[in-house]
């Protein structure tokens, strides 16, 4: 029986884009090389999977609501406070919980423009306005978010490094965010790609809830360079009492234990995550030098992808299709007339340097047409 009754959508709701996850196939192509998503070029290793099979032999059981096992894990490894850490469902799902802890309808969420789409989701989703600062440079700026701090701003969101343009602020500028921000305001650094940076001015934010800023929360994830992203894992520092609050509306069960089991494991591997540093930071340098030195514009990328832009209208689209023919996916940027392209294994690599050679020639071509045009005698 229908009632006429239409149903609708919290306050909010109707202005919330679903978030777009990057593509993973070619139509008319039985494989395609996933270069969208920023995951791991690696699959996880064998004491990981090994890990893994053991949980599942247990899968009947709920998992141990307090993930016990995997936050003493965490702060053994990284030299923290277990009663500090908080873990999710991969942590968009802790940017969520802070949004829905700390905000409501009437609050502010604030961010720099250009950075991770999960922010105003969650925003819209808690009923709360979404706040964008301007980021020229692409790069978070603290004058202009601090510009931007009204009675009603309730959370500062920044991604450190950002996705999707790569970028980073050094620790002076967190210092000095962190000193002119009223301490009732929650500042989330979300430090998904902290592990890429060679950068030694840079911080994952740690260091500012140790001198004491009891507003800061640190966030991780499992999906990145652990290679994890299937099993949906990331987590949280912050002061225990802000972690005590959002354990209140923590959903119960929301890590599983074959994510917490890897989880551990995947700790245990420094060695692997070293050698992954060093993979990424060299074809980072090699990719971006190859674009560079083929008149292509690049972010300062300090992540495990890079971010190449065209200065032409559109030319993102051309570049796509060009990319798409070798059978490569890469993330399109429209609003930043750029590619996403995420550093994969040397084979795709090497794949995806054979495919950037035409798409620099087309750049150029075209450039060279659009100079005749312009110098043509009319
Ligand atoms: C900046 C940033 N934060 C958080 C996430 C969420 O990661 P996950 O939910 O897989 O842990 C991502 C994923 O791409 C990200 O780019």
């Amino acid at each position: 029986m229908t009632s006429g009754v239409a149903v609708r959508p919290r306050a909010g709701v109707d202005a919330i884009s679903p978030y777009k996850a990057g593509e993973a196939v070619i139509p008319g192509r039985a494989a395609a090389t996933k270069l969208s998503s920023n995951e791991s070029p690696f699959g996880p290793g064998q004491a990981v999977l090994d890990a893994i099979a053991v949980a599942a032999g247990d899968a009947r059981r709920y998992p141990d609501s307090a993930a016990m096992a995997l936050r003493t894990a965490i702060a053994d490894h990284f030299e923290l406070d277990v009663g500090g850490i908080v873990c999710t469902n991969g942590s968009e799902s802790l940017i969520d919980l802070i949004a829905r802890t700390f905000a409501g309808p009437g609050d502010e969420i604030l961010f720099p423009e250009h950075s991770f789409p999960m922010y105003p989701i969650v925003t819209r989703a808690a009923g709360a306005q979404v706040v964008e600062a301007p980021a020229p440079d692409l790069t978070a700026d603290v004058d202009a978010l601090l510009a931007r701090i009204t009675p009603r701003t309730k959370v500062i969101f920044i991604a450190n490094p950002n996705n999707p343009t790569g970028t980073c602020i050094d620790k002076q500028k967190i210092a000095a965010l962190l000193k002119a921000v009223p301490s009732h305001i929650v500042v989330g650094l979300d430090s998904a790609y902290g592990e890429y940076v060679d950068d030694p001015s840079y911080s994952d934010g740690f260091e500012f809830i140790a001198q004491g800023h009891r507003n800061v929360i640190v966030l991780k994830t499992f999906s990145k360079i652990y290679a994890l992203a299937a099993l949906r894992l990331g987590w949280g520092y912050a002061a225990p009492e802000v972690v005590e609050l959002m354990m209140r509306v923590r959903p119960p069960f929301n890590v599983s234990s074959l994510a917490a089991a890897a989880g551990c494991a995947a700790l245990a591997e420094p060695a692997r995550i070293k050698e992954i540093v060093a993979h990424t930071r060299h074809w980072r340098e090699r990719l971006m030098r190859i674009l560079n030195d083929g008149g292509l514009h690049t972010t300062d990328s300090v992540c495990n992808f890079v971010v190449c832009r065209f200065n032409r209208r559109g030319s993102w689209q051309r570049a796509d299709e060009i990319l798409k023919s070798h059978g490569i996916i890469v993330r399109p940027l429209p609003a930043l007339n750029a590619l996403r392209i995420t550093i994969g294994t040397t084979e795709e690599n090497d794949l995806l340097v054979a495919a950037l050679a035409d798409v620099i020639a087309d750049s150029q071509g075209s450039a060279f047409l659009e100079s005749k045009k312009r110098s043509a005698p009319r």
